[in-house]
């Protein structure tokens, strides 16, 4: 049976008292939207059409998020949100999925449960229920003396008896495209106000068409983000599931209630991340690091044995070996080359720093090049912006420059040249010489084999 889909997401998301849309407050490192989005995605193998306030479809395209959508220019409740895909998908299919868009931990294999049941099922529809202590605000389902449900009642509804029933409405359903179309009009509207998919149920029973229900086999999977309070548990869930996958590939993570990995991230065998470590955006980690305490790394590559220790790395990359921090700074373009020790308070931007080269404490690398073997006094700064443009410095294979150098970039530092503490080099120092002084100038040759 070919099954449609569609996801509803024109919710004001008044409850979450923010400025920003409810489908784009990011859990588990990705906007809500986009954990619903995939998991129709694979439950039905189609593009899910989208239901979204007016203006949000160009929002949500810039953001990659779906590329079929309704709108719904006024909030008159999920019936009325389905409703206005009637021209996009009616005829379409003979079922069509309907999610709401607040649910991010729906799995994909559950929503193809809840496809296959009522493909299985002749009835009107079938719906995902769970069991909880925890009502969060759904809606309960009433049953009768022969366990056959007969409606969903809404929270803001209830009499306190009905407030007391335990099995709620997930927010996903499954329908016989046909009959779904046709009852949606004979809906009224609800003492709030609005149209509710919900009442479906309650009509679908009057029609003397039976509903059937699945039930979502892990319960946290049916935690919906109504409130921030919500998208904490979510959060809180989404790590879980990704701490575990890392535990069982081999990866020991020392405290997984501090440890964030984002869902893009992949890590190496047998590396160890600290407490309070976030990995974010599509970072690679190879096998036999370790990583923390205190360290975020967001977008960057790190091979294989590296250590960083309380640090921060932005669109980095580290080679194998490498060691950094603690408190250092690697921001946007640094690469760090196999075996660099690279120690505190030291930051690197848009440089490749060659193997073995050492900056040990205190220093500003920006837009140069580092040979190999290069040792950075304590404190060096390369002086690359002038306030209007950014120069270039380059330090060739095994120079050692003295404490407190500044590097008036565009400099070149020669192969085995060394700079004395405190030198202001703003000219080019040749190979195998000595410069001191402000500004900087040679007083010595060196012979290469002094290297
Ligand atoms: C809804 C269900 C409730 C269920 C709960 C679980 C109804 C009437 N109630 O309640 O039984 O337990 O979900 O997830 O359906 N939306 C629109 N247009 C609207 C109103 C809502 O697109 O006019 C979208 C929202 O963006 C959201 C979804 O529909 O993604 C559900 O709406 P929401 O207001 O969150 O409903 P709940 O109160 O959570
Ligand atoms: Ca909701």
């Amino acid at each position: 049976m070919r099954c449609e889909c569609l996801i509803l997401a024109a919710g004001l998301g008044k409850r979450m008292k923010s400025m920003l849309p409810k489908v784009l407050h990011p859990v588990g490192g990705r906007p809500l939207l986009a954990w619903a989005l995939e998991a129709c995605r694979g439950a039905t193998g189609i593009e899910p059409a989208l239901v979204v306030a007016p203006g949000m479809d160009e929002i949500l395209r810039k953001a990659g998020l779906g590329k079929r959508f309704v709108v719904q220019k006024e909030r008159l409740g999920t019936a009325h949100a389905v409703m206005q895909a009637a021209d996009e998908l009616r005829g379409q299919g003979d079922l069509l999925l309907v999610v709401n868009g607040d649910m991010p931990l729906l799995e994909a294999a559950t929503l193809r449960r809840l496809i296959e049941a009522q493909e299985a099922h002749a009835g009107a529809f079938t719906l995902l229920t769970v069991h909880g202590d925890e009502a969060r605000g759904f809606g309960r389902l009433q049953r009768d003396e022969r366990g056959q449900v007969i409606a969903i009642v809404e929270e803001a509804d209830a009499t306190s008896e009905q407030l007391a029933l335990r099995e709620f409405n997930v927010g996903a359903y499954c329908f016989r495209s046909e009959w779904l179309w046709e009852s949606l009009a004979k809906l009224e509207v609800s003492a709030q106000g609005e149209y509710y998919l919900t009442d479906l149920v309650a009509l679908a029973v009057k029609e003397e068409r039976s509903v059937a229900t699945v039930e979502v086999a892990d319960p946290d999977e049916a935690i919906g983000v109504n409130t921030r309070e919500h998208l904490a548990q979510v959060e809180a869930v989404l790590r879980g599931r990704v701490n575990r996958k890392w535990m069982l590939a081999g990866v020991t993570l020392q405290d997984p209630a501090t440890t964030y990995i984002g869902p893009q991230v992949e890590i190496g065998q047998d590396s160890v991340i600290l407490s309070g470590t976030h990995l974010e955006g599509g970072t690679v980690i190879g096998a036999q690091c370790q990583l923390g305490p205190n360290t975020i790394v967001c977008a960057s590559r790190i091979g294989d044995r590296c250590r960083v220790s309380a640090s921060v790395l932005e669109e980095a990359t580290l080679e194998d070996d490498v060691d950094v921090g603690p408190f250092a700074h690697l921001r946007k373009g640094a690469h760090l080359c196999r075996g660099v020790h690279m120690g505190n308070f030291g930051e690197v931007k848009n440089s490749i720093v060659g193997a073995g080269a050492k900056l040990g404490h205190f220093s500003y690398l920006g837009d140069a090049t580092i040979g190999e073997g290069v040792n950075i006094g304590a404190g060096t700064i390369t002086c690359n912006y002038d306030g209007e443009r950014k120069f270039h410095t380059e330090i060739e294979e095994g120079a050692f420059i003295g404490s407190d150098t500044m590097l008036v970039a565009p400099v070149r530092i020669g192969r085995g040249a060394r700079t004395g503490a405190g030198a202001v080099v703003t000219k080019d120092v040749p190979p195998w010489s000595v410069a001191v002084g402000i500004p900087a100038r040679v007083i010595r040759k060196l012979k290469e084999s002094d290297d």
